[in-house]
């Protein structure tokens, strides 16, 4: 058996460790790795060859250097020593590879989606490959379902920070981002309450909630606004002012960065174009305008950004991650290819990926989590 593993779409902490627990679970069977480098980058041929990369062992400030960007690299358990804690992923990622609308240079300057699934295909075949673990998040795994049914055999690992995929309790990577947001907002509280300011941070997780809503409540936010719930402005003051009232000079505002007005749109760095999804952002500083003109307070905004999606991955996010690339395995030994290996606590379970693809799992408005910060007195603006 040759397993082919790849990581698409942004990275999460956790992704070494799936890669990590795929190859040496593989190797107890006698199978051998392969990692595709940059999504599935590293299937295509370079001047008509296939490239391999260079593969010492990971680890280190000089892990990169002297590798190619593209290529495949065998992977096996010397190449996979000590990555468990290791934010970011070996293989590289990129959110411009969906080899079905592969963004292609024309000879005008232009850019433009082109298929090039076929050749993917091919080069599967090419390389006598028997399986592709696909870790990814929706997008990814649509990839993977699209490549399964163009008769490659692929298991799914579902993978984001943001903790939008419908059918699993949750996607590793969430809990280290939850945590690093959390500890922010831990900093942020001093220094709001010795100067009698505002705060409003912008978190990531695209168009669902969940990373705002699990850190505005552990890190003690007093609003907490997520993208299931549009805002009124003039509440989110008004709960600004209570607290002057009740003493409490200061306040920390969490706003998520798909979290929009009832009477606006979501805020967008950048629109979506050919190769690349709407770039979401922009959203905490407008409401930090909007909260100092109406209530004179003091107010900073700062966007958290893509500390989140960095560092090593928590206890949590490690076991699930290993625990997943096992169960991807697994699933390859049993022959349940157009999978995805899904979180259903207590166990790890499997659904067809056609189950879980092209949707997103958003925080429910009769959330425990909601009602809580609710009876805690916590606004979300609405
Ligand atoms: O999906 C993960 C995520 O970090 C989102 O929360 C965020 O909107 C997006 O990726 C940022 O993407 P990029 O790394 O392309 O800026």
């Amino acid at each position: 058996m040759r397993i082919a593993i790849s990581t698409g779409g942004g990275d999460a902490p956790g992704l070494n460790a799936v890669i990590r627990a795929v190859v040496l679970s593989a190797h107890q069977r006698g199978w051998q790795c392969l990692g595709i480098r940059r999504g599935y980058d590293g299937l295509y041929r370079r001047g008509g060859r296939f490239t391999f990369a260079y593969a010492k062992p990971y680890g280190g400030q000089d892990r990169r250097r002297g590798e190619p960007r593209g290529g495949l690299m065998h992977l096996g358990p010397d190449q996979v020593r000590g990555i468990t804690h290791l934010g970011g992923t070996i293989l590289g990622t990129t959110n411009r590879g969906n080899p079905f609308h592969w963004p292609t240079r024309m000879p005008d300057g232009s850019t433009k989606e082109i298929d090039r699934s076929d050749e993917l295909v091919e080069a599967f075949r090419e390389h006598q490959l028997d399986a592709l673990v696909a870790i990814g998040g929706d997008g990814s795994l649509t990839i993977a379902h699209d490549l399964w049914k163009k008769g490659i055999p692929v298991v799914g690992v579902p993978k984001t920070i943001d903790n939008d995929v419908v059918g699993t309790e949750a996607t590793f990577g969430f809990d280290t981002a939850v945590s690093t947001a959390t500890d922010a907002l831990d900093k942020l509280h001093t220094t709001a309450e010795s100067h009698d300011r505002v705060m409003v941070v912008e978190l990531m997780g695209r168009y669902a909630g969940w990373i705002a809503l699990h850190s505005g409540l552990s890190g003690s936010a007093d609003v907490i606004l997520i993208p299931e719930i549009p805002f009124d402005i003039d509440k989110v003051c008004e709960k600004i002012r209570a607290r002057e009232l009740a003493g409490r000079n200061f306040s920390i505002v969490v706003v998520a960065e798909g979290a929009r007005p009832a009477d606006g749109r979501v805020a967008l760095l950048e629109a979506a174009k050919t190769g690349s999804v709407e770039r979401l952002g922009g959203i905490a500083s407008q409401v930090a305008a909007a909260i100092t003109e109406k209530t004179g307070k003091e107010t900073r905004s700062l966007v958290l950004g893509h500390l989140q999606r960095g560092g090593s991955p928590t206890t949590f996010d490690r076991l699930l991650a290993l625990r997943f690339g096992s169960a991807a395995v697994r699933a390859i030994a049993e022959g349940d290819f157009g999978s995805v290996v899904v979180y259903t606590p207590p166990t790890v379970s499997r659904r067809p990926i056609s189950d879980i693809m092209g949707k997103q799992k958003l925080v429910p408005l009769d959330s425990g989590i909601i009602l809580t910060a609710r009876n805690l007195g916590v606004s979300f603006g609405d």
